[in-house]
């Protein structure tokens, strides 16, 4: 029996997810443990082989600026506090108990990966696609199909966030365009093979409304050889009415300025379609078309149905309505929400969040995306793990994390199952791999992504020297 750890001495803490979130946890949590004059050994488990989540498989290829955030999250990992222990996931590989027993606390930073639901009729005929897995193809993720057909020359996005953005940037843009940036070369041939020719972007609210970003919506007027198309009537309700934010001011500035704006001839258009609530995916065996009913608001941010609907003859679709968090077996899940149930990080034992009066489960706390949902910047997962871990030190130091109960490293289990695990220094030798590939690319890259995951093991594994 190993005793409890009623103290910050000695802590050991498991955490799962080794995305921004996860990566700022564990390095939060050792300079406040050190701070106190404590010490803690953190083990940071990862289900892909490779570290930082949604930045190396969720921001597009065309923001190095924003990829280069890895840089930090780097030098935390290399600096030995937490055990980066990849190709593991918690709940197949080792299970949430299994952690409990070996660590006085675990935090689960498991983020979102899969597509929230858009429930209308059509959604699952094939051409209609979640962001997600267009997202997740063109970031070269390990676990989707290299393949992806774009044969298609007129296609929608729903939705009117960030992500929707990123896809519809990524389908207007030409392949040529995208070769200096880390992409993939199954992923710069897919589109080198595109037929699209119109985007339509179309968001269900106003365009005072909108979930963009100034940068990235202007980004968006910068793409070559394409033009933005908006529509006079989806301005005619903001006549006299003041943006809500500064940000707001810039972005209906950017989207003004496109409505003067001559077309140049574009071989694209990118299209943006305001007030359309979608109602149906159309088509019979695969996408025909998208139908939708006008919207108008109500004063209060919210919109109304007219009982107008407006039909386009489109051949795929793209929902980006949000993500949806990834819950891990046997912590308490929020389904609705899409969250693991807790208060400021503390899990507990509730099936919606936010529930104050739920037993907390002690030891088990959560951050970033699977705590608050999927919304918000690299950044926010920042002052995300400052809450939680200033919890898990309280507690510690309340002496109210559960007892320990097995020693041992758990590379051991591991091992004993014949799981692959990956190593920081593996992560270092295919990081080092990928720069390589890049660096003798035909078109010069900061690195070539290695996509499946059997070799990214291999070469993490015979890179490294694993223990
Ligand atoms: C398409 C897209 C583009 C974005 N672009 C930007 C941008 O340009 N700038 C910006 O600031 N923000 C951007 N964001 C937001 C940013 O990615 C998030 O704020 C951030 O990644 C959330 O961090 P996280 O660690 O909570 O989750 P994630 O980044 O999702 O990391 C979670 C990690 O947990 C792992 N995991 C899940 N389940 C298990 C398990 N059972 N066992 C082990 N490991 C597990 C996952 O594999 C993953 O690596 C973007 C988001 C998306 C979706
Ligand atoms: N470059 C970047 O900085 C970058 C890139 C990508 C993502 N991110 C961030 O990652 C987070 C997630 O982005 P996201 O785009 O997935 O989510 P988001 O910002 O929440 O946007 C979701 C969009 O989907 C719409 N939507 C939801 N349900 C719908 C429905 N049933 N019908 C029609 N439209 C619907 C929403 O409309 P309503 O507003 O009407 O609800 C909203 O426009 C955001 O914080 C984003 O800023 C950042």
């Amino acid at each position: 029996m190993t005793s409890s750890s009623s103290s910050l001495q000695n802590l050991r803490v498991a955490i799962v997810g080794a995305g921004p979130a996860g990566i700022y946890a564990g390095s939060i949590l050792t300079n406040s443990v050190q701070a106190a004059g404590g010490s803690v050994a953190i083990d940071l488990f990862e289900s892909l082989p490779a570290p930082y989540g949604l930045i190396r498989y969720g921001v597009a290829p065309d923001h190095p600026r924003i990829k280069g955030i890895v840089g930090s999250l780097h030098e935390m990992l290399d600096a030995g506090t937490t055990r980066f222990i990849g190709n593991v996931e918690v709940g197949r590989d080792i299970s949430l108990d299994e952690l409990h027993e070996r660590y006085d606390a675990v935090i689960l930073a498991t983020g979102a990966i899969r597509d929230a639901v858009l429930d209308i009729p059509g959604i699952d005929l094939p051409g209609s696609h979640g962001a997600a897995d267009f997202v997740a193809w063109f970031d070269g993720h390990p676990d989707v199909p290299t393949e992806w057909s774009l044969d298609q020359r007129e296609v929608a996005v729903i939705g009117n966030g960030n992500v929707a953005l990123d896809v519809a940037r990524m389908l207007a843009k030409h392949a040529v365009d995208l070769r200096s940036t880390e992409i993939a070369d199954n992923v710069l041939a897919g589109l080198e093979a595109s037929a699209v020719t119109d985007v339509h972007v179309f968001g269900r609210r106003g365009p005072a409304d909108i979930k963009f970003t100034p940068i990235e919506l202007r980004e968006l007027g910068e793409v070559p050889d394409v033009d933005i198309i908006v529509h006079d009537e989806d301005f005619a309700y903001l006549e006299g009415v003041a943006p809500a934010n500064n940000q707001l001011k810039v972005m209906l500035r950017i989207l003004n300025s496109w409505r003067t704006r001559e077309a140049t001839g574009a071989s694209r258009r990118l299209h943006l379609h305001f007030y359309h609530s979608p109602v149906e995916v159309l088509g019979e065996g695969k996408v025909e078309g998208l139908r939708f009913e006008r919207t108008e608001p109500v004063g209060d941010g919210t919109v109304r149905g007219t009982g107008e609907f407006r039909e386009y003859p489109v051949q795929q679709v793209y929902r980006a309505v949000g993500y949806y968090g990834t819950p891990v077996i046997d912590a308490p899940f929020d389904e609705k929400a899409g969250v693991v149930s807790n208060v400021e990080g503390r899990v507990n034992n509730s099936h919606t969040t936010g529930d104050i009066g739920a037993p907390l489960v002690p030891g088990l706390y959560a951050t970033g995306w699977i705590k608050r949902g999927p919304v918000g910047l690299i950044g926010h997962t920042k002052s995300d793990a400052m809450e939680t871990i200033a919890h898990l030190v309280a507690d510690a130091e309340a002496g109210a994390l559960p007892a320990r109960t097995v020693d041992g490293d758990v590379l051991e289990l591991l091992a004993e199952r014949d799981v692959e695990f990956t190593t920081w220094d593996g992560w270092l030798a295919l990081d080092a791999h990928e720069r390589e590939l890049g660096a003798t690319h035909q078109h010069a890259r900061e690195r070539v992504k290695v996509v499946p995951r059997d070799e990214q093991v291999r070469v993490s594994r015979s890179g490294a020297l694993v223990p």
